[in-house]
């Protein structure tokens, strides 16, 4: 019958045209919705092979509020103007990407992480200024004195490169010195495709480097009050929450970016966390930094947004006291050892004698961590990982010294 004919085609023609509608959704969004003819052509195309070859890079782009505002692959992927370019299915490409792939659009927060000690600092914490040129060196000392022009970690020579490749530069290549003449790596904290600000503001993200009994912070966050109500209440929160608009309506319990990044309820955001930090506290004695007063401030006013003054002076006065009673103690230990290599009873290199290490758990595990426990609510680490093993070490260091001076007294 000629209607049911008509009836059927136009059946066809309907799912046809919802087909395609649905098979063009599932395209990569920045193929159908970019303006340009170039760029839907760039992230089209490498979007079709990469999905099937790599469908999770494809996904996590896809999701990222790069792949809403139409930034494509190739924005990210391809070579700047000092970075060698490769031949790639007819696209030249970069596979080595730095911040130099993001500062173009984000040359603010480029300059900001610079001045951190994320930065160079981070990198000769390991290596001094070995790898970084003599511009990068001298930047990096304006910004933090004393951190950046100075010798290799003994570590380097002690534990060999491959405990380094492995270990130590796994979390301190965030400041390593890229061939490009860029330094960092932005994606250790916002992750490669997903380039998100939620990722970067979970604890775990900070917590992925800052563990450890060396610097616990994850596991002073994880036994503070503000870690226990993150866990209870996270689904809570808006942890997606632009970062210029973000409130304490978004994020009403902190993590360790609101604190020491965000720009909550209007305040000034920072990829230069020493921006709100008044003292050293990873150093063995720890001085108050040249900015103290202002640094403080800042870093009080984000508690403010939370919490009344009278709390938040409460806390400070508490840490600042751990700060000089841990102080006085490191400074005891340290003059017991410098007592010993004076008088001649203790010689060599660093690192070559039990009493050494011992001395170097006393104020790098055990020192730090009660300063560090102290402001951000640890009691457990002020106490049990702080100050109890800083009196038995003591006696421990006094034994051994005792024990140097007798034998060298013999042999004398
Ligand atoms: C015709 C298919 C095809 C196209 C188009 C394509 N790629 Fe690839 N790409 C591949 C394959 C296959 C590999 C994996 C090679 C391997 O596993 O050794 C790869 C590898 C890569 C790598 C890793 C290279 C390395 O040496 O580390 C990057 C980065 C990359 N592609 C990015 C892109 C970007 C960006 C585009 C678009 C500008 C693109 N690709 C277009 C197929 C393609
Ligand atoms: C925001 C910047 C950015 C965008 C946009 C981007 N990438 Fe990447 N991509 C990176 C970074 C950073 C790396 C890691 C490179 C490195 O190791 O130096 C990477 C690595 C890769 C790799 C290697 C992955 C591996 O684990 O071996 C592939 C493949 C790749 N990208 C494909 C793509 C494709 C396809 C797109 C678009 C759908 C895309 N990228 C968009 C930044 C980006
Ligand atoms: C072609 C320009 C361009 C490049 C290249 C680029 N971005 Fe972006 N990026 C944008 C735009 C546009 C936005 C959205 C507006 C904003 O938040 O600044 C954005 C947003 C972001 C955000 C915030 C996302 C959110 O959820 O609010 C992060 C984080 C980010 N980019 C990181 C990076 C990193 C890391 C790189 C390099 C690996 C990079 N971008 C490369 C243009 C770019
Ligand atoms: C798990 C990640 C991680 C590893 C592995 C690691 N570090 Fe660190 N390191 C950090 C973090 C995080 C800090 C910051 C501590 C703070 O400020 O409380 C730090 C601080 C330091 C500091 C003190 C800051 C400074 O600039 O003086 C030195 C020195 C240092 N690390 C050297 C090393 C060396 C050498 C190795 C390898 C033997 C190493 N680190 C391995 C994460 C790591
Ligand atoms: C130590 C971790 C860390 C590193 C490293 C880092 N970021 Fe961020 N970034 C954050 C956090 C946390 C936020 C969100 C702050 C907030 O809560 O609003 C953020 C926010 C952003 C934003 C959104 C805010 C804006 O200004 O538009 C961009 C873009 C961005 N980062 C780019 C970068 C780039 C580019 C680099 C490398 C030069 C970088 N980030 C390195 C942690 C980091
Ligand atoms: C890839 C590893 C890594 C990640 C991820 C990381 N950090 Fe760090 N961070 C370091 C290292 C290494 C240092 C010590 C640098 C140095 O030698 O001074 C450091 C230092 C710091 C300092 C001390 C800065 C100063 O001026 O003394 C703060 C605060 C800090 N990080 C906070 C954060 C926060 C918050 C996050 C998450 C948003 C984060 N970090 C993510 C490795 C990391
Ligand atoms: C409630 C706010 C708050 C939270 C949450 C928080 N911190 Fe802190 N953090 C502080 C304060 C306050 C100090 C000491 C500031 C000073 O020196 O004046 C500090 C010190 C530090 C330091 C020591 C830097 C140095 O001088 O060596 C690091 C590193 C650090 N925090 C990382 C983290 C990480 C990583 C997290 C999450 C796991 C975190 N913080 C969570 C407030 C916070
Ligand atoms: C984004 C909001 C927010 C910020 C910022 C914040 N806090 Fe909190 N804080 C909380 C919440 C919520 C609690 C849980 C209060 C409760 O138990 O009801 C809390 C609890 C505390 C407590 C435990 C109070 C008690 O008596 O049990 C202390 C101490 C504290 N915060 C100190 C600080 C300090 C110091 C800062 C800044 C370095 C800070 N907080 C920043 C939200 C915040």
């Amino acid at each position: 019958m000629r209607f049911q004919t008509v009836f059927v085609a136009i059946v066809v023609a309907f799912a046809l045209v919802i087909g395609a509608f649905l098979i063009n959704r599932q395209r990569p969004k920045v193929e159908t919705e970019q303006p340009s003819a170039a760029l839907v052509r760039a992230s089209g195309r490498c979007a079709e092979c990469h999905y099937r070859q790599q469908y999770s890079v494809v996904h996590e782009y896809e999701m990222s509020e790069h792949a809403r505002r139409g930034v494509n692959c190739l924005d990210c992927h391809q070579p700047t103007s000092s970075q060698k370019g490769k031949e790639h299915h007819g696209f030249i490409i970069t596979t080595q990407i730095t911040p130099g792939n993001c500062r173009a659009c984000h040359y603010a927060v480029y300059d900001e992480f610079l001045r951190s000690r994320h930065a160079a600092a981070a990198w000769a914490a390991i290596y001094g200024a070995k790898g970084l040129s003599a511009e990068q060196v001298a930047y990096g000392e304006k910004y933090n004195p004393g951190y950046v022009n100075r010798p290799p970690h003994p570590f380097t020579t002690l534990e060999g490169a491959s405990a380094m490749t492995s270990g130590c530069d796994q979390c301190h290549s965030v400041g390593r010195p890229n061939s490009d003449g860029t330094i960092g790596n932005c994606t250790a904290c916002h992750t490669r495709h997903t380039s998100s600000v939620a990722i970067a503001r979970l604890p775990h993200t900070c917590g992925q480097c800052h563990l450890g009994p060396d610097h616990s912070q994850m596991e002073i966050y994880t036994e503070s009050r503000h870690g226990l109500l993150f866990d209870a209440q996270r689904r809570l929160l808006n942890l997606e929450a632009d970062p210029l608009k973000l409130t304490t309506r978004d994020m009403f319990v902190p993590t360790c970016a609101t604190c020491h990044m965000s720009g909550i309820n209007g305040l000034k955001m920072t990829h230069d966390p020493g921006e709100r930090l008044s003292y050293w506290l990873a150093d063995a004695i720890s001085r108050k930094r040249p900015d103290y007063i202002h640094a403080q401030a800042n870093m009080k006013e984000v508690c403010n947004q939370c919490h009344t003054a009278p709390l938040i002076d409460r806390v400070y006065d508490q840490a600042e006291k751990v700060v000089e009673a841990t102080n006085q103690k490191v400074q005891a230990a340290t003059d017991l050892i410098n007592g010993l290599r004076k008088d001649g009873v203790l010689t060599g290199k660093p690192f070559t004698q039990p009493i050494d290490f011992v001395y170097f758990d006393y104020w790098h595990y055990d020192g730090r961590t009660a300063k560090h426990g102290a402001f951000m609510g640890g009691a457990d680490f002020v106490q049990w990982h702080g100050n109890y093993p800083l009196v038995a070490k003591m006696v421990e260091l006094q034994s051994m010294a005792a024990e140097l001076r007798a034998a060298h007294a013999h042999t004398h």
